[in-house]
């Protein structure tokens, strides 16, 4: 979805900031973030805020890329920063393409190429050295950008000082990559995660599947739009399509269906936000109830219903652990729940530096809850699924075998989606590398009408 608008720049304009915050985005991903094994976002001072950095960077496409990165190492979300950045800028339609690419792709590449960047340069860079140093090594080594276009502009755009070293550096990285294959050390360096991440898919997946997971999501994301215009990866939709067919199948949730509306006929989407499945389920059901606990994600539900015209479709601020429903009210609950996001670091390109491993067993517990206090709103008959975005068996399988366990019987767990997803526990897995999607995990369950 294209949210940049073109804005007039001037002189004297600095680079919007979140919130009139100095620093930027949070800082949760304690020593990983910043991208390198050895960390710190911090490193070589902090004299380059985004609030400093003056909006003249921004007047090319590299350029620009640099007062990103400088701003995504100082706490800024590159995915926040980066539509600021356009939004001020006036750069043309192939040079926006350009910077995000550079951007998305730096960041992403991080770890790669710091190593790659380490090998010749000694000690630490100041941000914007690094930063320019991270657009020059990334044009190098990954967009196969020829050496003159990339190193002297990356050069330019740092302070005299610095340029001498970074030219010396990015030439060595250019002659690297032209003579040949990198000889990376690990494979955590060459797919560029930190090791954590892929110890833990190793041991979740199997280590061929992990890499080729990891792989897949190294790439830039594909911008796919469902035939009502909203812009959702095809994983994600494929989700929301299943939720519906389930419902449709077994409900009647139908619009002007035999069973009609009212009273368990409605869907809950416990954690709707920003309205991808809301959206697409409210095409199937009467009504859709998208909660979420987040005021201001639930006013891009609303608005995202309003500009797909959907009046069946009604945003509730609530905490979906203490949802406030009586018990029955709906014929399916959707808990899309919040996760690791493991499976969708290609479109979240600075994700993998902000998770860290105890994430997943509080997201986990989370998860429980939500499930918890989502069966009981589900009518004899209804249906409830659970999904996330991610690949970690703890969220995935763990929190599915936790429902089957609890629910069953009393409920039956249903068929899960065939090919490409694979049956893994009560439910299925859908990795990026099998359709090119975003990586999924669902389950769905069926409470036995009265009586059954
Ligand atoms: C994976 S996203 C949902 C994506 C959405 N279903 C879609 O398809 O567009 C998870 C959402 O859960 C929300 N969330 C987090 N904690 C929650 C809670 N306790 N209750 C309800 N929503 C919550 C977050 O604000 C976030 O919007």
């Amino acid at each position: 979805m294209r949210e940049i608008a073109a804005q007039p720049t001037g002189p004297e304009r600095k680079i919007p900031q979140r919130g009139g915050s100095q620093r930027g985005g949070s800082q949760r991903g304690g020593s990983q973030r910043g991208g390198s094994q050895r960390g710190g976002s911090q490193r070589g001072g902090s004299q380059y805020r985004g609030a400093e950095l003056d909006v003249r960077l921004a007047g090319t496409a590299r350029g620009l890329a640099v007062a990103a990165l400088v701003a995504v190492d100082a706490g800024e979300r590159a995915n926040e920063i980066l539509p600021r950045l356009l939004a001020a800028s006036s750069l043309d339609e192939r040079d926006r393409s350009f910077a995000t690419e550079l951007v998305y792709g730096a960041v992403r590449m991080q770890r790669a190429c710091d190593w790659l960047i380490a090998r010749f340069a000694r000690g630490e860079l100041e941000p914007i050295v690094r930063a320019a140093a991270r657009t020059g090594c990334y044009q190098l080594a990954f967009m196969r950008v020829p050496p003159y276009a990339a190193v002297s502009e990356a050069v330019d755009l740092c302070p005299r000082r610095a340029r001498p070293l970074l030219n010396a550096v990015l030439r060595r990285v250019g002659e690297l990559v032209a003579a040949g294959p990198v000889q990376w050390p690990d494979a955590g360096t060459r797919l560029s995660y930190p090791d954590w991440v892929l110890r833990r898919l190793s041991a979740d997946l199997g280590r061929e599947r992990a890499l080729a997971a990891l792989a897949k999501m190294d790439e830039a994301a594909v911008v796919s739009k469902r035939d009502d215009g909203y812009v959702q990866d095809p994983g994600s939709q494929a989700v929301g399509e299943q939720v519906a067919r389930w419902a449709d199948e077994r409900v009647g949730t139908a619009p002007g269906g035999a069973t009609g509306c009212g009273r368990g006929r409605s869907v809950f989407d416990m954690c709707a936000a920003p309205g991808g499945k809301a959206t697409l389920l409210a095409a199937h059901a009467p009504f859709v109830v998208a909660g979420d606990l987040s005021a201001a994600r639930s006013r891009v539900v609303a608005a995202n219903a309003a500009r797909l015209g959907l009046s069946n479709l009604g945003p509730v601020v609530a905490d979906g652990a203490a949802p406030p429903f009586r018990p029955g009210s709906f014929g399916a609950v959707l808990v899309d729940a919040p996760c690791s996001g493991l499976g969708v670091l290609r479109r979240r390109p600075d994700a993998r530096w902000r998770v860290r491993p105890e994430d997943v067993a509080r997201l986990a517990g989370l998860q429980r809850r939500l499930l918890a206090a989502a069966v009981p709103l589900v009518a004899p008959g209804g249906l409830i699924a659970y999904s996330v975005c991610t690949l970690t068996k703890e969220e995935t399988s763990g929190v599915g075998q936790w429902l089957a366990a609890r629910l069953v019987p009393g409920w039956e767990i249903l068929p899960p989606p065939g090919p490409p997803w694979e049956p893994l526990g009560p439910g299925a897995l859908l990795l990026p590398q099998s359709a090119g999607t975003d990586g999924m995990y669902l389950i769905g369950l069926r409470r036995r009408p009265s009586g059954a």
